[in-house]
């Protein structure tokens, strides 16, 4: 089992342990255990409710590209650790990692 810390939209802080590839992404993960309301175009990368920052001291995350690119430069709010996180593999490299859920416009 592999640890995530999450903050979700509201601000509060979760601790939650998940499988490689138990969900198709991150994305699948975050609704499913904190049933927080993201994910409106349904992974597709379009809408940008799932927008998160990644703060991983261990592995350096790859910069968004296309579409998922496209989508984070239109939002209120963009960071340089931003992601859509359906477009985020639910793998290892996640270990540790603190996420906060950023959420769309
Ligand atoms: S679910 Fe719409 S951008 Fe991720």
């Amino acid at each position: 089992m592999y640890t995530l810390y999450v903050i979700d939209t509201i601000g509060d802080h979760h601790i939650l342990k998940f499988k490689i590839f138990e969900y198709k992404n991150l994305m699948e993960l975050l609704i499913n255990r904190l049933y927080d309301d993201i994910g409106a175009c349904k992974g597709r990368g379009l809408c940008g409710t799932c927008h998160i920052r990644i703060n991983s001291s261990i592995v350096p995350f790859k910069f968004p590209e296309g579409i998922e690119k496209r989508t984070l430069f239109n939002q209120l709010e963009y960071y340089s650790n931003s992601r859509l996180a359906c477009q985020v593999l639910l793998d290892k490299q996640l270990d540790n990692s603190r996420i906060e859920i950023i959420g769309g416009d």
